[in-house]
């Protein structure tokens, strides 16, 4: 019998790709369709919620993973036309045997699939320039990290708190908050109490929006 790979590729309902780490039975994105749960939140609801007069705009993401969020970004500034600088934190780095097989570019045009290899090929720890996008890849636990910096955005994307509930802690967020500017946005598709309430602890005001499809609501918190 052939041993189960720990990640493996699963097919969302809106036909783009997403992840499973069958090690915690954890998707990457939601099976409602990848494409549409990171546009909704993270661009429609963050990228696009940040303030319109800034010239250059600071983003954090929690997981890097399959760089779903990042290339939608890239996306996005083509109108935008923004500078953006876009820090991401990463434990676990995927292979490219991973990335090079996920079928985003068959739903979002081939143009941007060079960017998107060179955007998980390029060094860690570097700021890597791609015209008005620069990409900061950190492979670093985010438990650990000391944050350098400071961020207009963050785009939360843990797994979520039943599966790794450290990464939703007072202490975690604290960490997040701290950097942030004033007026600062953090998105989250998760919409649990909890979090709410320790997002508010932590000093953010906190609002719950319509979620992606197949989710009531949705986090959006500023500081
Ligand atoms: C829900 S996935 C989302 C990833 C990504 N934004 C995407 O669209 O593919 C969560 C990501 O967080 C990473 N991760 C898990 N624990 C972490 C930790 N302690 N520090 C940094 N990254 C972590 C996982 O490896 C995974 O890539």
């Amino acid at each position: 019998m052939m041993e189960k790979q720990i990640i493996e590729i699963v097919k969302t309902k809106e036909g783009t790709d997403t992840l499973i780490n069958n090690r915690i039975n954890e998707l990457y994105h939601s099976l409602h369709g990848s494409m549409q749960e990171s546009m909704h939140v993270f661009i429609k609801n963050g990228l696009n919620a940040v303030n319109k007069n800034l010239p250059e705009i600071k983003i954090l993401e929690m997981g890097f993973g399959t760089g779903l969020n990042a290339i939608l970004t890239f996306r996005e500034n083509q109108v935008l036309q923004k500078h953006i600088h876009y820090t991401t934190v990463e434990a676990f780095p995927l292979t490219n045997t991973i990335t090079d097989k996920l079928n985003y570019f068959e739903f979002f045009g081939k143009p941007l699939q060079p960017f998107f290899q060179r955007m998980h090929g390029c060094n860690w720890f570097e700021n890597v320039v791609f015209g008005d996008f620069v990409l900061h890849k950190i492979h670093a636990d985010m438990l650990e990290l000391q944050l350098d910096g400071s961020f207009d955005l963050v785009y939360y994307d843990a797994f979520s708190p039943t599966h790794q509930p450290e990464l939703w802690t007072f202490e975690v967020l604290h960490k997040i908050y701290q950097p942030c500017n004033k007026g600062a946005v953090l998105v989250t598709y998760c919409a649990k109490g909890e979090v709410k309430r320790t997002l508010e602890k932590v000093g953010f005001k906190v609002e719950a929006l319509e979620g992606p499809k197949g989710k009531r609501e949705m986090i959006r918190a500023i500081k």
